[in-house]
């Protein structure tokens, strides 16, 4: 009986769960949907015992679909989205909803926490940005101090799961990042910046390199489950850009990938930590050990498609809406009188940090129609890939190849679109998109020791790449600097007006 390896993601829309075998074949998987809850303005909150619960169902799910296998399981991963803070007492209860990496309240923390450390942003590598973790921690000693009081852990979600499944604190690398408190240089905490956020030591996890053992599923989840294989190793994991980085097998230093979801990520692994604070860049360690990564992160953008689509009474009809698109671009003189998009609609990280930045529609004439403003928005989404793009190559990094995944990856028009507007060619990878859940699986493998990376971490097969098109540059350049000018005066006169 083969080993089996189980990749469990905890999403913001779902919890998924993915089971593999030795060779990588998928033998089963599972996706439970999750709620977020938005009790006022600004917050996002999730509840880490929905968490779990979906991710039992989810295991459930898997185990019920393939017995045998899960029998055999080995190894787990874990990948999870970043930066939110769960709050757990003494004895490991959760003391309130978990605040997510979307919530956007502190804002107030987040200019405290950067301003009480002379060199916080070179400590931290990043700037304190509202959906990091630390200013939600200082968010609640200040509003929620009783809460505060009894807080002995604050863990990052993954984490949480990790601590259900086996009763250990462990954090990694990759995920240490985004909470403002870690030495991403050096791979370790750092008692200044843990200062700077009001806790110290005792309140976080250790930390583990994502590869490595991190802990050992209880014996009581191991009878549960009828685990014949003795004792589950748990990997590291990762935050889910480095998990989907891992699946894709952007591993090494200069390969990327460009991820069209409802947000949008730009991600590099570096060989050394390379930053851009002043331009939101988030700088991190990778989930293997001597690797760093970059990422450029964009608000909205599939999101934005479907925004504009729900807008004109066509959500349920995205695709066809595209066609029509496509066939207006193929009009030199119509796609040259395009009205323009900013598509900040629920404000932008990557290269502004701006959670009030607003959408805007510039350019409208008497002759636009639903489509005319259809194609301004996928090329503001395009346009804001090329801001991250242009941030990466500005904090010195070298991106060599880059696969395009995510639910906009589906569209062949967007898709070339966007290597015309980065001018780099892109990688569209075969077979199913397993993304984090495939990458944490992976993890799984590498923690139990059963290969090396360089054969667990393949690359998938291209399916197609889209190679830029040179022609194409001056016709998106100028329009880009419209682009850019348009926040910059729509900014300029928030500011003014404040
Ligand atoms: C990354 C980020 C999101 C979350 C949710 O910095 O905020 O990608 O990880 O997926």
């Amino acid at each position: 009986m083969q080993a089996t390896f189980l990749g469990l993601d905890i999403g913001t829309s779902s919890i998924k769960a993915l089971l593999i075998d030795e060779q990588q074949r998928l033998v089963a998987e599972a996706s439970v949907p999750l709620s977020i809850s938005r009790p006022e303005p600004l917050w996002s909150e999730q509840d880490p015992e929905e968490w779990w619960q979906a991710c039992l169902t989810a295991i459930e799910q898997v185990r019920n679909d393939a017995p045998q296998a899960f029998s055999a399981l080995q190894a787990i991963g874990l990948s999870g989205q970043q930066h939110g803070a769960v709050f757990l007492d003494v004895d490991g209860h959760v003391l309130r909803p978990a605040i997510l990496w979307n919530d956007g309240r502190c804002g107030r923390e987040a200019e405290e926490l950067q301003a009480s450390l002379q060199d916080f942003v070179e400590r931290a590598s990043n700037i304190a940005m509202v959906g990091f973790t630390a200013p939600k921690v200082l968010w609640v000693r200040r509003h929620e101090p009783d809460i505060f009081k009894k807080t002995r852990k604050i863990l990052l979600p993954k984490d949480y799961i990790r601590f259900r499944l086996s009763g250990a604190y462990v954090a990694e690398m990759s995920d240490a990042g985004g909470t403002l408190w870690h030495d991403i240089a050096c791979r370790r905490w750092d008692d200044a910046l843990l200062a700077a956020g009001g806790i110290d030591r005792s309140y976080v996890a250790d930390l583990v390199e994502g590869s490595d053992e991190s802990a050992r599923l209880s014996d009581a989840l191991s009878t549960k489950w009828g685990l014949t294989k003795g004792p589950v190793v748990i990997a590291g994991g990762a935050g889910d850009n480095a998990a989907a980085a891992v699946g894709i097998g952007a591993v090494n230093a200069g390969e990327g990938l460009l991820s069209m979801g409802t947000s949008g990520v730009l991600f590099a692994v570096t060989d050394r930590l390379l930053t851009k604070p002043a331009r939101a860049l988030n700088a991190m360690c990778h989930a293997l050990p001597e690797r760093w990564h970059v990422m450029g992160v964009s608000l909205s953008a599939a999101s934005a498609l479907s925004w504009f689509a729900d807008v004109i009474g066509k959500g349920d009809r995205v695709g066809d809406l595209i066609a029509e698109v496509q066939a207006f671009a193929s009009h030199p003189t119509q796609r040259a009188n395009a009205p323009i998009f900013v598509p900040y609609l629920t404000g932008e990280r990557t290269p502004h940090n701006d959670p009030e930045a607003n959408g805007i529609f510039a350019g409208l004439r008497a002759q636009h129609d639903q489509i005319a403003m259809a194609y301004a928005v996928m090329e503001g989404v395009a346009f804001c890939f090329a801001d991250d793009f242009d941030v990466l190559a500005d904090s010195g990094t070298q991106l060599n190849s880059c696969f395009l995944v995510g639910g906009g990856a589906r569209s062949q028009f967007w898709g070339q679109m966007l290597s015309d507007v980065l001018q780099f060619p892109l990688d569209l990878p075969g077979g199913a998109e397993t993304g984090a859940a495939l990458g944490a699986a992976r993890l799984g493998m590498l923690a139990a020791r059963v290969g090396n990376e360089a054969d667990i971490c393949f690359k998938p097969d291209i399916k197609s790449r889209y190679s830029p098109d040179p022609k194409e540059q001056s016709f998106y350049k100028p329009r880009l600097d419209r682009f850019r000018a348009l926040y910059a005066a729509e900014h300029q006169i928030r500011m003014r007006s404040r």
